[in-house]
């Protein structure tokens, strides 16, 4: 089994240069401001977005030499990202990310949203000056999905009666939009017809899922340090995803410690106790398995080589979450 670093290494001396551009990107704004936005990239992260964007784009164009739109769409991937982290971490009130303090914690809640805004502005700016008309379609439209599946997830805390596909939409939104979007932007790019855009939509918005149910496990299994951000944070929060909507089906006492808010002493183990000993974590891999499979499905019309194998490696990694 490849390690995250073995699969991108085709895309390893690209993200280097990627790292040297975006702090140029961000470009001048008050120092406060600057300092805030730059804070998370500085933290350094995992760099799935833009490594996806960079190996779709080598791919799809095999020996050809990169385009620089294509590395700038990389660099607007991981922007928007950044910038969707610093305002989830103000609304979640999350105190660290990528192992370093959250942005409102460092600064203040105010900075932080107008970091946010300052990183989606400048994304934006960028976007403008691709020149596609069609890639700004995009990539706007992911900022509003952000926004949306933020106001989703908000709108059914505590909420025991929500559904699977509530959470799955929400998911969409929150994170496949971005990786699907940009994937589809790949190949506008590179002047792909339209049946490819669609398959390229679809292994960003499967690996997206995959990525964002993998998440959602771990936040039960893994540890504040292994994550870089507090871990066992969704449920305290009130957010009910895969492994809680699964556990609710088995357990009806959950659905009242989740609907008095924890309220009672004990509540709060007590759930987390229920989903982690039942089936729901299963359930949830299962499920990101089934993601992953239809991710990989997505691609096989590429070209055959490294870049290829790579990115049908890349949901199989994310599964794993080997990092
Ligand atoms: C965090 O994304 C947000 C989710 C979609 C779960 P990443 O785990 O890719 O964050 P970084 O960029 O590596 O910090
Ligand atoms: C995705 O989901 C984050 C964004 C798209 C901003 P989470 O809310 O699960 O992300 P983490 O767990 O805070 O990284
Ligand atoms: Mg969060
Ligand atoms: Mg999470």
């Amino acid at each position: 089994m490849a390690s995250v670093a073995q699969v991108l290494q085709p895309v390893e001396a690209d993200l280097e240069v990627l790292l040297g551009n975006l702090r140029d990107l961000i470009g001048a704004g008050h120092p406060i401001l600057q300092a805030a936005a730059e804070h998370l990239f500085q933290a350094g992260g995992k760099k799935l977005r833009p490594a996806l964007v960079l190996m779709l784009a080598r791919a799809v164009a095999p020996g050809d030499p990169m385009d620089p739109r294509q590395r700038r769409l990389a660099e607007i991937t991981e922007m928007i990202h950044t910038a969707s982290l610093v305002h989830d971490d103000l609304v979640d009130e999350a105190s660290t990310r990528r192992g370093v303090a959250t942005v409102h914690h460092l600064f203040d809640p105010r900075m932080a949203v107008l970091a946010g805004d300052f990183l989606f502005a400048q994304a934006s700016w960028h976007l403008a000056n691709l020149g596609s008309l069609e890639v700004v379609r995009l990539l706007s439209r992911v900022i509003m999905d952000l926004a949306e599946g933020e106001v989703r997830q908000g709108l059914h805390r505590y909420d025991s009666g929500q559904t699977l596909e509530d959470y799955l939409e929400k998911s969409y939104r929150k994170t496949a939009s971005l990786m699907a979007n940009s994937a589809r932007a790949v190949g506008v790019l590179a002047g792909l017809p339209e049946p490819r855009l669609e398959s390229l939509y679809r292994f960003g918005r499967q690996l997206g899922m995959v990525f964002q149910v993998v998440d959602d496990c771990l936040d039960f299994t893994a540890s504040d340090q292994q994550l870089g951000k507090p871990a066992a944070s969704d449920l305290r929060a009130g957010y009910l995803t895969a492994p809680a909507i699964f556990a609710l089906e088995e357990d009806p006492g959950l659905a009242e410690r989740v609907e008095r808010r924890f309220a009672d002493p004990g509540d709060l183990d007590a759930a987390l106790h229920i989903v982690r000993q039942g089936s729901g974590l299963e359930r949830t891999h299962a499920l990101a398995h089934g993601f992953a499979r239809e991710a990989e499905a997505a691609l096989t019309w590429l070209p055959p080589g490294q870049e290829k194998a790579a990115l049908l490696g890349l949901p199989e990694v994310v599964l794993r979450r080997l990092n």
